[in-house]
């Protein structure tokens, strides 16, 4: 599917990280799959003085570093629509001299006035670039569509939260404002959609009465690398679990839409928000648990800790990891735990759902220990995308005895299917218009509001450890108190998981 729409991509913050890794590739990946329209103007702007040649070629080696796509030979060919022009964020002159130079673009290219702007910058300039684009008519739609995409942070608690949906919603309606999220783009995520309702099969079983716990792991091997000073007023919660682990929730336990829609499905997921058993201030203790890793070797290397980072304070209370247990009120999830946890230098990278159901109500035969876990549905977002049931199957020989064996769905195994890149399919539902895979206002305040109590808790001290814990391992031997009963998390320390496969340390 192309889109037919002629428009410009105005991304503001070309000179960043981002732009090179991640936004121009994807758009040159789009392009090479003939999935742009006929007319199609890339427009880098930042506060950075470049010329277009200048820009040009350093988009070029961007794309020739971290193209996604394997055909090269069309690079010269896409560069050709890329223009860069600078701009002063907070100078409103700035903004008349970007309209200038969109208008000659248009009448140039003989194009409509279908624009998108990116804003790849810092969150403080979200309020200040839509305001500013609006004082000079960019916002409005007479002569073609106008769309705004922002990057989390979508605030720093509920209150910067709203302050800022005021500010976005004064000069823009809520329709032109996409959010990414970047989980959302991810294959992996979309399939969690698939699998619960396009087979007869789960969807029954999906519930309270047959399912014990869920669990959402996001493990990360990397630090925070060069990102300290970011990182030091962000913490995994509001990085990591406000957004993507938070999102990830919401399609494992949303109702069926009752179609595909964007704002049907986004409407049952921001159901699932509302419907979280609000976190008693008194309860943080008991049911959020914070880390921060320290320095380790790894095979003989040293491994420095979090307050040894860049940017990092040397008394920093940030959180590298994070884990909570939580309810969802509703008839299909009354009285199943939820468990989430994310943490940088885990010992992989590994993100996935594990759904856990209930035992059987009569144990017949005998099992190993090992292999006493009750089934499991294993949706691996990543690396290895797919999915892994665990079932109980008969050992050979003599006797009834059980072990656990897995039946494994690997994404890759579906012929030589490329998969998209998470940003490459955010992008272009952002030129078809198609926002089912941004989050949408109300869900972004409602993720807010549900982890206020933990922010200001921690943030408070109220007499709540922060947890060291060496890089390499899985987070704080704390965090396994949180799951209830005999259960523990798939991949933890006490419990390398016995598929080999995501727990290998
Ligand atoms: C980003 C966070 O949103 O997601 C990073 O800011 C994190 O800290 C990253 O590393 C993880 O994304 P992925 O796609 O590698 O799981």
């Amino acid at each position: 599917m192309t889109t037919n729409d002629n428009h410009i991509y105005v991304i503001f913050g070309a000179s960043g990280d981002l732009t090179k890794r991640k936004l121009v590739p994807a758009i040159y990946s789009l392009f090479v799959q003939k999935l742009l329209p006929e007319k199609f103007i890339l427009l880098g702007s930042s506060r950075t003085h470049f010329s277009s040649d200048e820009f040009r070629d350093k988009m070029k080696s961007a794309i020739e570093e971290f193209k996604e796509i394997e055909d090269d030979s069309r690079i010269d060919e896409f560069v050709k629509k890329i223009f860069y022009t600078p701009i002063t964020f907070d100078d409103a002159a700035s903004y008349k001299n970007l309209k200038e130079t969109l208008t000659k673009f248009r009448s140039d290219y003989n194009m409509g006035g279908n624009t998108i702007f990116y804003l790849s910058t810092p969150p403080s300039l979200y309020g200040t670039i839509p305001k500013n684009l609006a004082a000079v008519g960019l916002n409005k739609q007479d002569d073609g569509w106008k769309r705004l995409i922002i990057e989390k942070p979508f605030g720093y608690d509920l209150e910067s939260a709203i302050k800022l949906k005021d500010q976005l919603l004064q000069d823009w309606t809520e329709k032109q404002i996409f959010r990414i999220d970047h989980y959302l783009g991810k294959e992996t995520v979309q399939n969690l959609l698939v699998t619960r309702f396009s087979n007869g099969i789960f969807e029954p079983l999906w519930n309270r009465n047959y399912i014990n716990h869920i669990e959402i792991t996001s493990a990360e091997q990397i630090g925070v690398e060069k990102r300290g000073g970011y990182y030091e007023s962000s913490g995994a919660l509001r990085d990591m679990v406000q957004n993507h682990l938070l999102q990830v929730v919401g399609l494992t336990a949303m109702e069926s839409p009752s179609s595909l829609e964007p704002s049907a499905i986004r409407n049952e997921i921001l159901k699932v928000f509302q419907s979280l058993r609000p976190i008693k201030k008194e309860q943080v203790k008991e049911v959020a648990i914070r880390g921060q890793y320290v320095s380790s070797k790894i095979k003989g290397e040293y491994i420095p800790g979090y307050r040894e980072e860049e940017g990092v304070k040397k008394d920093s209370m940030t959180e590298t990891y994070a884990a909570l247990k939580f309810y969802i009120d509703n008839w299909r999830w009354g009285g199943v735990p939820f468990y989430i946890r994310t943490g940088k230098r885990l010992p992989t990278r590994v993100t996935e759902v594990v759904i856990h159901f209930k035992e059987t109500p009569h144990f017949l035969f005998s099992q190993n220990e090992i292999d006493q876990a009750n089934n499991q549905l294993i949706i691996r977002i990543q690396p290895n995308e797919g999915i892994l049931l665990k079932f109980g199957m008969k050992t050979p020989g003599a006797g009834f005895d059980v072990q656990n064996v897995n039946m494994d769905f690997l994404y890759s195994d579906l012929s030589n299917q490329r998969i998209p890149s998470a940003y490459e399919r955010l992008l272009f539902d952002t030129m078809k218009g198609d926002s089912t895979l941004f989050a949408r206002t109300e869900e972004v305040l409602e993720a807010w509001k549900f982890l206020t109590p933990v922010l200001e808790s921690w943030h408070n001290g109220n007499n709540i450890p922060l947890f060291g814990y060496p890089a390499g391992t899985w987070g704080p031997e704390n965090a396994d108190d949180l799951v209830e009963g005999k259960n523990i998390w798939r991949c933890a320390s006490k419990n390398l998981a016995n598929d080999g496969v995501y727990c290998e340390l």
